[in-house]
């Protein structure tokens, strides 16, 4: 009889390591090892065994290409986070915090397939069929053909799976489902692993597209999801809280589309609904007030351009450290902007407790926010509102130079549309024509502040 022996299974990442450490190399998490006794006669529990039909090798030219095979999944914002619909065969996970809306958006989803002729099982792990029949209800999809199973146990699932050979099969959620003969408890790193792998290889084998929730559970990671990371297609995941009535979903890996474009939803009283004119969404009545420590940018992500209001606020700090906290923008590029405008525009923060925030609960990550924060600052240093009616973007070097980014023209376009009139920007961006009149062009910190003082 071959000895077993041990080894630690980090709860966070699912990294195996051979002895116990109080944090994981991987993930740099504390105290997420766990004990796992493995029999060495036993089949690899990390490493399921793959399906070995077809495995003849076969010439790249050869390989036939399915372009037209994208599925609507009757939410349009849904489709552009897929980056145009779901791919059959493709998994898809799709995380957030609870009670943010993932059962409602795959019941929804799900409904809408089963509508167009797609047969869709829907497997509900956390909750019974009562529950799920009464979100049905809300979301007037009780007289769906999606068929419903309230059930936890893989092995039955992928019974029912391969007996039915559906077109879609949805998991809710994918950390409830387990393997009665594993060691480990339902929930665990292994049993999470397993469980995932195994529906996807199903998915690719028979061909039907595989939709799994997971519940982020710490921190903004996705901590129990992340183990399956690689092992899906596309991993999405909702942003922001659920205090807003408007929820985002912005893929973070997809082998099949962009990760830059957010989809934009609205939760209403009958589901999900995707939100039609997003561009002033996270304005909240920002243009016509004017306040200091308040800019309004003009953001792009994806294909879109947002108009979102950064807030900055400036308090003399009672203890020797300054804090610097920052919602909805990198910490660091917030303290690269801070030595910046110290720097160059000449403004003391180094007594200051320093508050950056995105209005509205969507994060911005790119550079051409730099600006805009950066006059957000000094506005609120100086207790200056910013003219009227200005959107702004531009990134920042260390220099103090204000450097162009791309999307200029559908930035400008967008800010005009939406009547902002005067565009703060890079010097250098290159424009074919248009009212050069409304454009406030600045190459440097320096010259932006100079220049919006004496509009
Ligand atoms: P849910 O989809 O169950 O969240 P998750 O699966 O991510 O935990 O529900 C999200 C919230 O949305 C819940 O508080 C109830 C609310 N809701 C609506 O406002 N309208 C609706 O039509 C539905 C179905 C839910
Ligand atoms: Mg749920």
């Amino acid at each position: 009889m071959a000895r077993a022996h041990q080894q630690f299974v980090c709860e966070s990442c699912g990294a195996v390591q051979p002895r116990w450490m109080g944090k994981c190399p991987d993930c740099g998490e504390w105290n997420s090892l766990v004990e796992q006794v493995v029999e060495n006669s036993a089949p690899d529990l990390h490493r399921p065994a793959p399906p070995i039909e077809d495995a003849a090798p076969v010439p790249l030219r050869e390989i036939q290409l399915d372009t037209t095979a994208r599925w609507n999944t009757g939410l349009s914002e849904f489709d552009r986070v897929l980056g145009g619909g779901i791919v059959p065969g493709s998994a898809v996970l799709l995380g957030g915090d609870p009670g943010i809306g993932k059962s409602t958006l795959l019941l929804q989803v799900g409904h809408a397939l089963a509508s167009a002729g797609r047969s869709v099982v829907y497997v509900t792990s956390e909750e019974s069929l009562g529950q799920t029949r009464m979100r049905a209800t809300r979301l007037r999809a009780d007289q769906s053909d999606v068929v419903v199973m309230a059930q936890a146990n893989l092995d039955v699932i992928m019974n029912q799976v391969r007996k039915r050979n559906p077109d879609v099969v949805i998991v809710d959620s994918i950390q409830m489902v387990y393997r009665p003969d594993l060691p480990s408890a339902p929930g665990s790193a292994t049993q999470l692993r397993d469980a995932g792998t195994r529906l996807v290889w199903l998915a690719k084998q028979m061909g039907f597209a595989l939709l799994l929730v997971g519940h982020v559970t710490k921190e903004g990671a996705i901590a129990g999801p992340k183990i399956l990371e690689h092992v899906v297609d596309c991993v999405a995941y909702f942003e922001g809280d659920r205090y807003q009535t408007h929820r985002i979903v912005r893929a973070v890996k997809n082998r099949y589309g962009s990760t830059e474009e957010l989809g934009i939803f609205e939760m209403t009283d009958a589901g999900l609904q995707p939100v039609r004119d997003p561009a002033t969404l996270f304005l909240d009545g920002a243009a016509p007030r004017r306040q200091p420590g308040s800019a309004i940018l003009a953001a792009a992500e994806g294909t879109r351009v947002l108009l979102v209001e950064v807030q900055a606020l400036c308090v003399q700090s009672v203890f020797g450290a300054a804090k610097r906290k920052t919602t909805g923008v990198d910490a660091a590029r917030v303290a690269m902007i801070l030595a910046v405008v110290e720097k160059h525009a000449r403004v003391v923060l180094g007594d200051q407790d320093v508050f950056v925030n995105i209005v509205g609960g969507v994060r911005v990550a790119e550079p051409a926010a730099d600006l805009a924060i950066a006059l957000a600052v000094v506005g609120a240093m100086q207790r200056r509102a910013l003219p009227a009616g200005c959107a702004i973007f531009g990134e920042l070097g260390l220099g103090g130079e204000v450097r162009a980014v791309s999307q200029s023209r559908q930035r400008i376009a967008e800010a005009q549309r939406v009547g902002l009139t005067r565009i703060v920007l890079p010097a250098r961006t290159a424009l074919d024509s248009g009212s050069e009149s409304s454009l406030v062009r600045c190459g440097h910190l320096g010259e932006a502040i100079a220049q919006l003082r004496d509009l």
